[in-house]
């Protein structure tokens, strides 16, 4: 049985032992950066600077969310807008792989920056254990690259910290319960973010796209986990399938693009089942996204894939 109280205690003691300087730590505002950074700032306080890169691949408000809660939980931060630059390096960039190892790059030279100019010796990031498993080494396969794990240079300049390596999701979800964090029942959302949901290029236009089509499967799952009509999923969004097919609107061909919405239920993201969602729920997504995508979106379907064989994102 996991004891998250004894974690907390032990950890922060062990931060306290190990940072001697300044720390630096990847900010996301997901779970496990927001669990990683108030463990972080109860050892070493405003030693820890954390850092939000705004990619341009993040949810509909999200990054203007985050910067909100690094005040509340009086972090010293800073915020870069980086968005221009992360589109520009993805540009013609298909592979799924290749995209994951941009970013994670990217991201790293910047906090890299970041480290340089603040004199920062310490990269905390809040890798749990799916996320170094699945990257694979020696004795296992690389299913994908976690942007945190797989795009890590070789050269890096400063000394890595990773106090939730050890930790599957549920259990940092009860770290995040006892230290009363706003974030403990957020949904996972991938390092590269929106880019891998757009499978191919993850263009600017495209990512407008599903960044819509996101927000409108959170917004509608959400409403229906209040209305008591389903269980919340483990994770839910929408996949943009830049393959091109024949609709109709009012009296008017179109040639669009299509939508999948994902759902599924999980205990630690290494396998899951699809959700079983009412089609009066689905029914809703679609027509919205229907609504407010027209132009680009004529087709939606839902993913009734498991992992395996499927993996939760689709790149
Ligand atoms: P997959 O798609 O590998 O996803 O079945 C398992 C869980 O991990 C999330 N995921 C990532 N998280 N960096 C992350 O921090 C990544 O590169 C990454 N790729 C996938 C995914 O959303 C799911 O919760």
């Amino acid at each position: 049985m996991f004891d998250a109280e004894k974690f907390i205690e032990k950890t922060v003691d062990q931060l306290q032992e190990k940072i001697k300087g300044k720390a630096l730590i990847a900010f996301s505002g997901g779970v496990d950066s927001t669990v990683c950074a108030a463990l972080v700032n109860n050892a070493i306080g405003d030693r820890l600077i954390a850092v939000h890169v705004d990619t341009g691949y993040m949810r509909k408000n999200e990054s203007i969310d985050v910067k909100k809660m690094m005040e509340e939980l009086g972090l010293n931060y800073r915020f870069i807008d980086a968005s221009k630059e992360f589109y520009a390096s993805l540009k013609n960039v298909e592979d799924p792989e290749e995209k994951r190892k941009i970013i994670g790059e990217k991201f790293i030279r910047l906090f890299e920056k970041t480290a340089k100019e603040e004199g920062i010796e310490y990269l905390v990031q809040g890798t749990i254990a799916p996320d170094w498993i699945e990257s694979g080494d020696e004795l296992r396969d690389t299913i994908k690259s976690h942007h945190n794990v797989g795009g890590l240079p070789e050269d890096i300049a400063v000394k890595l910290v990773e106090p939730l390596r050890d930790l599957y999701k549920d259990e940092v979800r009860k770290v995040a319960r006892v230290l009363k964090l706003p974030v403990s029942e957020r949904q996972p959302f991938p390092g590269p973010g929106l880019a891998i949901r757009i499978i191919g290029e993850a263009t600017p236009k495209r990512t407008e796209v599903i960044r819509e089509a996101c927000y409108i499967v959170e917004k509608e799952i959400e409403n229906a986990v209040k209305q008591g009509i389903i269980e919340k999923p483990w994770q839910y969004f929408a996949v943009l399938i830049p393959v091109k097919t024949v609709g109709v609107q009012g009296d008017k061909r179109v040639y669009g693009y299509t939508i999948a919405i994902r759902a599924v239920q999980s205990v630690d993201a290494m396998t899951c089942k699809y959700s079983h969602i009412p089609h009066e729920v689905l029914d809703n997504i679609s027509i919205k996204i229907a609504n407010a995508l027209g132009n680009e979106i004529n087709r939606i379907v839902y993913d009734v894939t498991n992992k395996p064989p499927g993996t939760v994102e689709w790149e």
